[in-house]
Formats: C-alpha cells, sequence, structure tokens
C-alpha cells in the first residue's frame, strides 16, 4: 500500500459499461495515499458523471481538449502528461486501445497519453467478442511492445450477458497490480538525488582551459540508472559529451568549479536531495587571473598563478538535509585505500567508490570500472572489472536499499 503514497496518477476513464466501476477505483487510490486527477473520454461521461469522480477525487475532471469555448481557454494535455507518475487507463475501451496504438489525439486523454513521459498502464473492459477480436489482441500486443503494461481483464459474466473474458479488473485487483508495478518499476519514486559528473574546465583564456580526462561516464550511468528506478535526478554536468534522455534527469551544464558549486548548492537547497553523489573530476585549483580574450603566442605568462577551487562536495553538507546519503568517488594512482578513508571523513560521505588507475581498463575514459565501496574501515566490498553501466547497478543497489529504510525528504526540512 505505500508504494502508492505520494504517487500522482492520472486516471484515464472511458465509455465503457464499467465506467462506473472506476468510482471505487478512485477509492481504492486514494485510500492507499494516490493522488488522483481524473481525465474522462467525452463517451465516459454516458455512464457516469464528472461530479461523481471529481468528488472522490477532490480535482476537477477534465475531459475536453478545450475548457471554454467562449472564453477560450483549454485544458493543458502537455502539464496533465507531464504532472502523472503513471497514466492509468481503467476501464480502457477497445477505441481507446485503438487510438493509442494508432497516436490519434481526438479526445483530450489520447493527447494526454501522446504527451505523457510516464509510464502507461491499461486496464482492458469490453465484451468477450471485441476483446477476442484479432484487431484488439495486435492493439494490445503492440502496446506491450511499447512498454505499455496490460492488467488483464477477468472471466465471468459479462454486461452483454456472454460469458468470458473482458470484465474489467476488479477496482482492489487494479489498484493491487499498480501497487505491484510502482515496486518493481519505480521504487525510488518520490526520492530525489544530486549528481555531479564530468570534468571542469579552467580558463587560462578565452581558449585554454586547465582541466582532466574524466568522460563523465560513470556519473552519467548512475544518474541514469536512479532516473530508470524512479528517482528525479539534478545532474549538475561539466563538460562532457554524453546524451542524457531521460525524464527524470534535470540536467544543467557548467564550465568550471566555481559553475558547478553554485548550481549544486542551488539544486540543494531547493531539493533537499535523498542522496548526494559527487562523481565530478573537479579541478583542484583555477588560475589566479585569467586573460582576457585568447593571449598570443608570445603573451603567455611563464608562470600560471593558481588558486584553489572550493571543495563541492564537503560545501555540500551544509546544504543538504542530514539524512541524505552522501557518496564520494576518489581514483587513486596507487590501492589507495588509506586515503579514500581520510577523503570520505573529510568530506563527510557515507560511502567513497575508490577506484584505481593501476587497475587496467578502470578510471577515466574507458567503458569498464574497477570499484571498491568504501563503507568505513571495517565494510569494504570489492567488485570485479565490468561494465560503467554495471558498476551503477551495483551503487544503485547500496542507494536503494538505504533510502527504502525512510521516506523521501520533504523539501521544508533542508536545514
Ligand atoms: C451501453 C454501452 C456499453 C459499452 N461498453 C463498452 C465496453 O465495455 N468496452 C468497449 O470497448 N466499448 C464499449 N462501448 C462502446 C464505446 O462506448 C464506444 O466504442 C466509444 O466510441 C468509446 O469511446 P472512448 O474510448 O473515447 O470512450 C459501449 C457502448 C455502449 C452503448
Amino acid at each position: 500500500m505505500a508504494m502508492l503514497k505520494g504517487r500522482r496518477v492520472v486516471l484515464g476513464v472511458t465509455g465503457s459499461i464499467a465506467a462506473y466501476k472506476s468510482a471505487f477505483l478512485v477509492r481504492e487510490l486514494v485510500k492507499a495515499g494516490a493522488e488522483v486527477r481524473v481525465v474522462m473520454t467525452p463517451g465516459a461521461k454516458e455512464f457516469i458523471t464528472p461530479l461523481t469522480l471529481g468528488t472522490l477525487s477532490g480535482h476537477p475532471v477534465h475531459s475536453e481538449l478545450t475548457d471554454d469555448r467562449e472564453a477560450g481557454t483549454w485544458t493543458d494535455h502537455v502539464e496533465l502528461g507531464l504532472w502523472g507518475d503513471v497514466v492509468l487507463v481503467a476501464p480502457a475501451t477497445a477505441h481507446t486501445l485503438a487510438g493509442m496504438v494508432e497516436g490519434r489525439g481526438d479526445s483530450l486523454l489520447l493527447t494526454v497519453l501522446l504527451s505523457a513521459k510516464c509510464p502507461v498502464v491499461v486496464a482492458p473492459a469490453m465484451d468477450r467478442d471485441m476483446f477476442t477480436h484479432p484487431a484488439t489482441t495486435a492493439n494490445l500486443d503492440a502496446l506491450r511492445s511499447r512498454g505499455v503494461h496490460v492488467i488483464e481483464p477477468e472471466e465471468g459474466e459479462l454486461a452483454s450477458g456472454l460469458e468470458g473474458k473482458g470484465r474489467l479488473a476488479d477496482p482492489v485487483r487494479i489498484r493491487e497490480e499498480l501497487t505491484a508495478w510502482f515496486r518493481n518499476h519505480a521504487p525510488l519514486l518520490g526520492y530525489r538525488a544530486l549528481i555531479t559528473v564530468g570534468p571542469t574546465h579552467e580558463p587560462v583564456d578565452a581558449v585554454r582551459f586547465i582541466g582532466n580526462r574524466s568522460s563523465g561516464r560513470q556519473g552519467v550511468a548512475i544518474a541514469m540508472e536512479l532516473a530508470r528506478r524512479g528517482m528525479t535526478v539534478d545532474l549538475i554536468a561539466g563538460p562532457i559529451d554524453l546524451a542524457t534522455d531521460h525524464p527524470g534527469i534535470d540536467r544543467r551544464d557548467v564550465g568550471t568549479a566555481l559553475e558547478m558549486n553554485a548550481a549544486a548548492q542551488e539544486a540543494a537547497r531547493a531539493h533537499a536531495p535523498d542522496v548526494v553523489i559527487g562523481t565530478a573530476a573537479v579541478s583542484d585549483v583555477r588560475p589566479s587571473a585569467p586573460i582576457d580574450g585568447k593571449a598570443a603566442k608570445g603573451d603567455l605568462p611563464d608562470h600560471l598563478g593558481l588558486t584553489e577551487n572550493p571543495d563541492i562536495l564537503a560545501g555540500l553538507n551544509a546544504s543538504v538535509p542530514a539524512d541524505c546519503f552522501k557518496v564520494g568517488f576518489a581514483l587513486a594512482h596507487d590501492d589507495g585505500l588509506e586515503a579514500a578513508l581520510r577523503k570520505k571523513d573529510r568530506k563527510g560521505c557515507d560511502l567513497m567508490v575508490l577506484n584505481s588507475l593501476a587497475d587496467q581498463g578502470a578510471g577515466f575514459g574507458h567503458t569498464t570500472n574497477r570499484v571498491r565501496f568504501v563503507h568505513g574501515p571495517d565494510r569494504i566490498d570489492s567488485f570485479e572489472l565490468k561494465s560503467k553501466d554495471a558498476v551503477a547497478v551495483d551503487l544503485a543497489e547500496v542507494i536503494q536499499a538505504r533510502l527504502l529504510q525512510r521516506p523521501p525528504i520533504e523539501p521544508d526540512s533542508t536545514l
């Protein structure tokens, strides 16, 4: 049950005789702590009134693309699609399922489904012969192949008087399946991560900089894995050449350590992250007096005055909630364990991920990594060389086990 607490469910109700059951479904979801916004097709209003569903959900029900033709207002289907953690269509008619497959936008619900970035679950309901028709079978297969989860209808007596499969799944079963689905697919929904990634470039002049060879691959792999598990990720990225296409990732690109620090501080204060992961290879120093414009070869100074950059991860400690799980990264050129333990204490981290340049295939630039998770002097977990994606999964497992011991941090409790 707890899995549905705070989950945002856009409930699509379509023109099936089973639409009356959506009233019970709304109650089940609301009782389980979900926030429900109902979108009805015009056909659904023949079977149940918006007043019923609006009252039970506690929010206005939307069914038309335009709110008030006279006033020229319209329902923001994009906003609704982005709001939801899931769009659940229950009951889903053969007509709406076909519209989803074809990508039609002739009802508000279909446009919400086209705009939604979140996962979609459908619970079909129809007469036996409609359900077993090859068109319906093909449509459901097509939707499954796009990642839509189908809650199978039940067998039994149908409104038409026929016996067979097609009856809308019981609202309690729909709620249970939705809960299980959230647990499996998005166990960390509602939790938030702040991740720094990549190198920083510290300008010497307008074109030259001090930097390092960090590719950002490991940090991006971690961001993608946590987003896949449902987390919202603030990703503060130094100059990297990698895409991070996931709706759960809110990316901010920066250049220098000072910019990265400011962006990370801002995100930490605004969003109270549940976990902070400092994967960025932040330049320790920056030129004290960058030259304006591009210096000619002969005008370059013999020596560069350098200023120490802030320790971004250590500095975040003051801006994140006490409960926040802090993960640091250490790249050693030798064994590095003693240094990693010292770094862990200095930066106030709960976990240090240590990799060493001494290991073939580990560290900057590679697609593989060999890491140790340094929890403390008495708990060090060593892993074999594996892909950076696989390292991200290992780390996500540790983070998940830790976070699921408590609910997500509320942004107000930042300080
Ligand atoms: C009394 C009645 C019951 C209906 N029940 C269903 C149903 O259970 N499933 C279904 O797919 N269509 C059913 N229909 C047909 C749909 O209402 C019709 O296909 C409509 O266009 C669906 O539009 P919508 O998907 O936009 O709501 C029923 C029609 C009537 C008149």
